[in-house]
C-alpha cells in the first residue's frame, strides 16, 4: 500500500483561547469540525446557510448533497475561512473561525486540504511544482520538499507525469495533481468541492478512490457532490443542504 511520508497532522491540541472545549477533553473521540447554528447571509441578502449544526469526528467521510444554490460552498467556504458565518459558531481543527485572520488564519489553513471543481493549478508550473509550490509557500527545506512531493504523485498515481505542465494533462489528471498538492503537507482535514464535477465516470471514481485511501490513513474528507450515483458507489454518510438548511 502506499504511504504519506509522515503521519497525518493531529488536529491542534496547543492550549489555545480558541480551542473549542469539546476538544480540550482527550478521552472524547476528537471533534475536528463544528457547526452550531450557523447562518450566513451574503451582503446582497442572498441566504446562504440557515441555523446549520453539523460535528464531524476525525476519520469521517461525508458527502454533501444539495440542488445548486443550496449552501454546498458555502458551507465549504466557512470551513477554509474563506467567508465568515453571520451568526452562529465555525470550528475546525481547534480554531474558532470567528474573525479569524492574519497568521491564525494561515495556520489553520496548512492544515486543511482544499480540492476545487476546476483544479486551479498555476498553468506555467509543471505538476511538481504546482505540488512543491505549497510546501515553498510554508517555508519547508528544498529536502523536505523533495521528500514529501514524489510520494504525493506516487499516492494520485502521476510518478510519469510530473514534468508535465497542465495544459499537458488530461482533466482526471489534472484533478489528481490538484489533490496531491491539497495532501503534501499531509494535513488531517480535506475540503473537496464538487472535484468531480468535471470528470467523466472512470474519472470522477478515481478521485473518489483517492480520497477514499486518504480517509483510510485517517484523514477526515468532506466532498460536496451532484452525483448521486457516485454517492451510492462510494458508501460513506451524507449530509443533504435544501435551501440553506441540513434536512
Ligand atoms: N458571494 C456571494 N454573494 C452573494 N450570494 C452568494 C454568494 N455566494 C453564494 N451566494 C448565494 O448563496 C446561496 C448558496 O450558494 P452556494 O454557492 O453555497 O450553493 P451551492 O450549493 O454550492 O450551489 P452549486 O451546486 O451551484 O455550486 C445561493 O443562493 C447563492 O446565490
Ligand atoms: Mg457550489
Amino acid at each position: 500500500m502506499l504511504k504519506l511520508p509522515t503521519k497525518i497532522n493531529p488536529p491542534s491540541t496547543d492550549v489555545n483561547p480558541n480551542l473549542h472545549p469539546d476538544q480540550a477533553n482527550p478521552n472524547q473521540k476528537s471533534v475536528i469540525v463544528k457547526l452550531e447554528n450557523v447562518r450566513k447571509t451574503y451582503a446582497n441578502g442572498a441566504v446562504g446557510l440557515r441555523d446549520v449544526n453539523i460535528e464531524l469526528y476525525q476519520g469521517d467521510f461525508k458527502f454533501i448533497t444539495g440542488h445548486s444554490g443550496s449552501g454546498k460552498s458555502t458551507l465549504l467556504k466557512l470551513l477554509y475561512g474563506a467567508e465568515q458565518a453571520t451568526d452562529g459558531e465555525v470550528f475546525v481543527n481547534g480554531f474558532n473561525l470567528k474573525g479569524l485572520k492574519g497568521n491564525k488564519l494561515a495556520m489553520l489553513r496548512r492544515k486543511i486540504g482544499i480540492v476545487f471543481q476546476d483544479y486551479k493549478l498555476v498553468p506555467k508550473r509543471t505538476v511538481s511544482e504546482n505540488i512543491a509550490f505549497v510546501l515553498m509557500a510554508q517555508g519547508y527545506t528544498y529536502k523536505e520538499i523533495q521528500r514529501r512531493v514524489q510520494p504525493a504523485l506516487k499516492m494520485v498515481g502521476l510518478m510519469h507525469k510530473s514534468h508535465c505542465f497542465p495544459e499537458e494533462l488530461s482533466g482526471g489528471e489534472q484533478q489528481r495533481t490538484s489533490i496531491a498538492r491539497a495532501i503534501v503537507n499531509t494535513p488531517p482535514l480535506v475540503l473537496a468541492d464538487e472535484p468531480t464535477g468535471n470528470l467523466d465516470p472512470d474519472n470522477a471514481w478515481q478521485v473518489i478512490k483517492i480520497l477514499k485511501k486518504l480517509n483510510s490513513f485517517g484523514v477526515t474528507v468532506l466532498l460536496t457532490t451532484h452525483d448521486e450515483q457516485l454517492v451510492r458507489a462510494a458508501n460513506h454518510p451524507v449530509l443533504h443542504l435544501q435551501n440553506g438548511y441540513i434536512v
